[in-house]
């Protein structure tokens, strides 16, 4: 990789830089993209959409509940590009790591294998807080042409009865593979790359799962899946990205999936930068893109303030176990 781009956030159109990246020069492509489901345009500007037309797109829907079919076949088309600059740039056996929707996983899934990568596995992250966004149906009632009794008795018939919005508690993490060099073993010894460090561990010294969360949830779950939660400094007062990232969760999948020191974490996608955080705290390299200046700028100063012993002094009384004894194998 040329070093010009290394430990650097990029702005830019991802799919316009990711075609300047060498071939087979990447170690990990641990990402976010966006998903156009979210009253977002294409620079991710939420003001510009907010005061635009924009969100009566679809009219014949309440909001929070817009589909429009065109969206995901849109993002699928987009994504195959992206996917299919993403298996050049990576080494073989390199892991490609994509949050996902739970709405949209199956269009990403699939823009991911018919670029040509290896599906593996998919992580569920578990939460607790999220907004509900179902609807009463009300407003609707209200606005037929019936009389007030007809209204009020078909408000009662459908008390409870929301729009099809359950509470939405886990968000999916797409897990892809480049095509490996031979054997696993080869591969590992040839690229750096290819294999899962499972002396990482989450919850309370558990081999690594792909189930993840950051919430105190219950015993159980608790013990076998919890990762450490977010400090009030890890976003930054600053940081008005609305999707930031756990940094536990980026270092996670950084420690499973890096082998070598000199590994490059890409994130073509990476907002106000907690993915490059997370590599530089657990002292890999980092390339970073996002087309939004603002980001751009929310990313390097979060880069700046970060200091990898703030991540000693969290995790020390936490439950993660951080260690890289690999490192002298080869
Ligand atoms: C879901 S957010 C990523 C958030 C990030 N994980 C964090 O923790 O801050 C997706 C990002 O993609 C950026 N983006 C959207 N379209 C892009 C494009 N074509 N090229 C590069 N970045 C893009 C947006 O500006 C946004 O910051």
């Amino acid at each position: 990789m040329k070093n010009d781009l290394i430990n650097k956030i990029i702005l830019g159109d991802s799919l316009d830089i990711l075609s300047k990246m060498e071939t087979n020069s990447v170690d990990l492509v641990l990402t976010d993209p966006p998903y156009f489901l979210d009253k977002m345009d294409n620079s991710w500007n939420h003001e510009s959409v907010s005061s635009s037309k924009y969100h009566h797109a679809v009219k014949s829907l309440p909001p929070g509940m817009k589909f429009d079919r065109k969206q995901g076949r849109e993002f699928y088309s987009w994504y195959l590009k992206i996917s299919t600059e993403l298996l050049r740039i990576l080494k073989p056996g390199g892991f490609f790591f994509s949050f996902s929707s739970p709405r949209l996983y199956h269009r990403m899934a699939c823009a991911v294998d018919d670029a040509g990568f290896l599906i593996r596995d998919c992580f569920i992250w578990l939460y607790t807080q999220n907004q509900v966004k179902a609807m009463s149906l009300n407003h609707f009632i209200d606005k037929l042409d019936v009389d007030d009794e007809t209204k009020n008795s078909l408000k009662e018939k459908l008390s409870g009865w929301k729009t099809p919005q359950i509470k939405s508690c886990f968000e999916p993490i797409l897990m892809a593979q480049k095509q490996h060099d031979g054997t696993f073993l080869k591969n590992m010894l040839k690229h750096q790359v290819g294999l899962f460090n499972t002396e990482v561990k989450i919850g309370q010294n558990m081999f690594p799962s792909n189930v993840i969360t950051i919430d105190n949830i219950e015993e159980i779950i608790d013990k076998y899946f919890l990762l450490p939660k977010p400090t009030k400094v890890e976003k930054g007062d600053f940081n008005i990205h609305r999707t930031v990232k756990p940094m536990a969760i980026c270092e996670y999948i950084i420690q499973l999936a890096t082998f070598s020191d000199d590994a490059i974490v890409l994130d073509p996608f990476v907002g106000s930068g907690t993915t490059a955080i997370a590599a530089k705290n657990l002292g890999r390299k980092y390339i970073g893109i996002d087309i939004n200046e603002e980001y751009v700028n929310i990313a390097l100063k979060r880069l700046g303030e970060a200091d990898s012993s703030l991540k000693e002094k969290r995790y020390k009384a936490g439950k993660l176990n951080y260690q890289l004894p690999l490192d002298n194998l080869l």
